[in-house]
């Protein structure tokens, strides 16, 4: 496993699960067979309606004989109306995860009353409750705006990132203040057969490694961090055995020509 060090020099692992969709038992049961594959960072949100069956599977891991501290537990907040909302929706994430903390707290996308629901996020993380705090799906100018007003720099951005839209300016823009991307939806989300692309394939065979593999590999040796979702353990194994292999600069080239920089979503605004 990899790791990368956000900006306020916590260590978050590099790949993790992303949990959309995994909800109730099934959802639960495939939490726990990604820390039994060695997944220890686990992407959720309010809006997943997932955050009591993760702290279900990070409760049993602990029963288990593991620590709390071997996970890092990420969750999105919805819109609030005010810092005091969102101080209580931060509490009522706290208790439905059953934890006393949280690794990472983001503000699922930008909203108008982002900046109040960013001054609670703030005061939760000065008293040591959340660990680092972020954004998700704030573009360039959205995330060079909302900086400008903000006490703690985001330790991270989550933003669709794949081979179609590498996210190339807004990476540029974050450099400065070391805001990592964290990309959704590498696999973009399983549309439009991304994984059957042929030169993707090609490389893949290249390698002696799966398209799926090829992708977050490329993604990371960008410095970009990786959520892939799946249910199925084999591809959870699939996904995360990533660290064996480095892509050359060619390969690199090829993958990085095939950006067109634009979204895959008819939802985002970046
Ligand atoms: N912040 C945001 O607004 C936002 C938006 C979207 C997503 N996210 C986060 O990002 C995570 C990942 O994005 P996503 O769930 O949209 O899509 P994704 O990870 O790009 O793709 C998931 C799809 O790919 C399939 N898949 C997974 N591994 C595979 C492999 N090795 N080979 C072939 N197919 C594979 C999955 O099917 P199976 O499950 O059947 O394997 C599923 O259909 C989400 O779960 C969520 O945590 C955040």
């Amino acid at each position: 496993m990899q790791f990368i060090t956000l900006n306020n020099d916590v260590k978050m692992p590099i790949i993790g699960l992303g949990t959309y969709s995994l909800t109730g038992k099934s959802g639960q049961s495939a939490m726990s067979e990604a820390i039994e594959v060695g997944y220890r960072l686990f992407d959720s949100a309010q809006m997943y309606h997932n955050q009591a069956e993760l702290g279900a599977a990070i409760a049993n891991a602990i029963k288990g004989g593991m620590k709390r501290e071997d996970f890092f537990i990420q969750t999105k907040l919805l819109s609030a109306n005010s810092e005091d909302a969102a101080k209580k929706s931060i509490e009522k994430s706290l208790k439905a995860l059953n934890l006393d903390t949280i690794d990472s707290l983001l503000i699922h996308e930008p909203y108008a009353q982002s900046k109040a629901i960013y001054k609670a996020m703030e005061s939760f993380y000065k008293q040591g409750i959340l660990k680092s705090i972020g954004i998700s799906n704030f573009g360039m100018r959205a995330y060079t705006e909302f900086v400008e007003s903000c006490e703690i720099i985001p330790a991270i951005n989550q933003c669709e990132t794949h081979l179609l839209m590498q996210q190339k300016p807004l990476k540029e823009a974050m450099k400065s203040k070391k805001t990592l991307l964290q990309s959704w939806s590498p696999f973009i989300a399983g549309k439009g057969s991304i994984l059957e692309n042929p030169t993707l394939k090609s490389i893949a065979q290249n390698y002696n490694k799966t398209p799926a593999q090829v992708v977050l590999r490329f993604l990371i040796e960008q410095g970009i961090a990786v959520i892939p979702k799946t249910s199925k353990k084999h591809r959870m194994q699939e996904n995360f055995n990533i660290f064996d292999f480095a892509l050359n600069s060619q390969d690199k080239e090829i993958l990085s020509g095939l950006d067109t920089n634009k979204s895959s979503f008819s939802w985002t605004n970046y």
